[in-house]
C-alpha cells in the first residue's frame, strides 16, 4: 500500500505535467509562483496555502486523471439505502471515481483540462465533496490524503517553479499522446518525453571556477564519509546528530542524500516520510535476530556500487512479532 501510494502520487503528477504541456495553464501558474516566491528560492511547503491557482490546476488534475480509478472494492457492512438504491449487506460496492469526474451532468467539457473551473467552486478533493474523491471518502480513505496531496502540490510547483518545460525534437503539442492504460491505476501508455531548460552560467564555487556546460559530478558518498567533516566516518552512530541540527534536505552540504538546489530530488518529503515510518514500524512491530547463531561480526556490509548502492548481497534477518495481542 505504501509503493500504491508512491506510484499513485507519480502517475497524477505525470498528469498534470501532460496536461500543463499547453502552455497557457503553464505559464499562468509560473507567473503565480513567481509573483508569490520570486525567482531567488525554490519553492517551499509554507508557500502553499498563498497558490490558489496551483491548488485549482491540482484539482482539475484529480478530477480528468483520478490515479485509482474504481477506488479498491468495498464491502457494505449492513442494509442501507443510498440515493433511493437498495445495497443489501455484504454487497461488494465499487465506486467509479473516474466516470464521476467526467460525468456531464456536473461538468462543463468535462474530457477539457480547465483549472479555473475550480475558481468559485469550493470543492474539498479530500473525500468530502462526491464530485471529487480521487482519495476514496469515509473510514475507507486514503490515510495517506494529507501527505498525498502536500507532495503533490509541493512537487508540481517546483517542476514548474524551477524549469520551462519543451517537447525534445521539434515535436509539437498536436503530437502529444495523452493515451491511458487502465488498471487498478491508470497511468500514462507512454511515458512523457519533456525537456526542462533553465538558463545556465559560469560560476565560482569554493574558489574553484565552473564553466557554463561543465558537467558536474557529486559524491555524496565521499562527502558522508570525510573524516574533516565526520569523526569516526565509517561508523555508524545515530548520536552524532544530537547537536548537530543538520537538515538532509539540500541546505546542509555536510550531508545530501536528495541533492541540492534546482535538480534537488522532487520526491524528497515523500521518500523520507516513508523511510521513517517504514523503519518504525519495522523496528517497532518485531525483534530481529541474525539466523543460525549468526553473530553481527559476521554480517558482510559489502556494498555494490552502480547508480544506487545497495547490498551486495541481501540482508538475511529473523523477525519475532513483538506487539501485544492483534495489533497489527
Ligand atoms: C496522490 C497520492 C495518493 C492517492 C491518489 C491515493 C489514493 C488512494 C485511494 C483511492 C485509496 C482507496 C480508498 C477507498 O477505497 O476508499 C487509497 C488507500 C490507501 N492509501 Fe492512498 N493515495 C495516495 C497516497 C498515499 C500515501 C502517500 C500513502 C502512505 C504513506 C497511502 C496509503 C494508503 C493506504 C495504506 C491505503 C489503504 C487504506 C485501507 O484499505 O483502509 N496513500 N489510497
Amino acid at each position: 500500500m505504501l509503493v500504491g501510494g508512491i506510484d499513485s502520487g507519480t502517475v497524477i503528477m505525470e498528469w498534470i505535467l501532460s496536461e500543463l504541456m499547453k502552455p497557457q495553464s503553464m505559464k499562468k501558474l509560473q507567473n503565480e509562483i513567481e509573483s508569490v516566491v520570486g525567482l531567488d528560492r525554490m519553492v517551499d511547503e509554507s508557500d502553499l496555502p498563498k497558490l490558489g491557482y496551483l491548488d485549482m490546476v491540482v484539482n482539475e488534475g484529480f478530477r480528468l486523471h483520478p490515479p485509482v480509478p474504481l477506488l479498491v472494492p468495498h464491502l457494505a457492512m449492513e442494509d442501507s439505502v443510498i440515493m433511493g438504491y437498495d445495497i443489501p449487506k455484504n454487497t461488494h460496492v465499487i465506486v467509479n471515481v473516474w466516470a464521476i469526474g467526467r460525468d456531464p451532468k456536473y461538468w462543463a467539457d468535462p474530457k477539457k483540462f480547465i483549472p479555473e473551473r475550480f475558481m468559485d467552486l469550493n470543492v474539498d478533493v479530500s473525500g468530502m465533496d462526491f464530485r471529487v474523491i480521487p482519495f476514496g471518502s469515509g473510514r475507507r480513505r486514503c490515510p495517506g490524503v494529507h501527505l498525498g496531496m502536500v507532495v503533490v502540490r509541493l512537487v508540481t510547483a517546483q517542476l514548474v517553479h524551477c524549469f520551462n518545460w519543451e517537447f525534445p525534437n521539434g515535436m509539437s503539442l498536436e503530437d502529444l499522446d495523452m493515451e491511458k492504460e487502465f488498471g487498478l491505476s491508470v497511468p500514462r501508455k507512454n511515458s512523457l518525453v519533456a525537456v526542462p531548460t533553465y538558463p545556465m552560467k559560469d560560476s565560482v564555487i569554493m574558489g574553484y571556477d565552473i564553466l557554463k556546460n561543465t558537467r558536474v559530478i557529486v559524491n555524496a558518498w565521499a562527502i558522508g564519509r570525510d573524516p574533516e567533516s565526520w569523526t569516526d566516518p565509517e561508523e555508524f552512530i545515530p548520536e552524532r546528530f544530537t547537536d548537530l541540527n543538520v537538515d538532509i534536505g539540500g541546505t546542509d552540504f555536510k550531508i545530501i542524500p536528495f541533492g541540492s538546489g534546482r535538480r534537488r530530488c522532487p520526491g524528497m518529503h515523500l521518500g523520507a516520510a516513508v523511510v521513517q515510518f517504514v523503519m518504525a514500524q519495522l523496528v517497532h512491530c518485531f525483534d530481529w535476530e541474525l539466523p543460525n547463531g549468526m553473530s553481527p561480526e559476521d554480517l558482510d556490509m559489502e556494498e555494490e556500487f552502480g547508480l544506487t548502492v545497495p547490498r551486495k548481497n541481501s540482508l538475511v534477518a529473523v523477525p519475532t512479532y513483538r506487539l501485544l495481542g492483534d495489533a497489527v
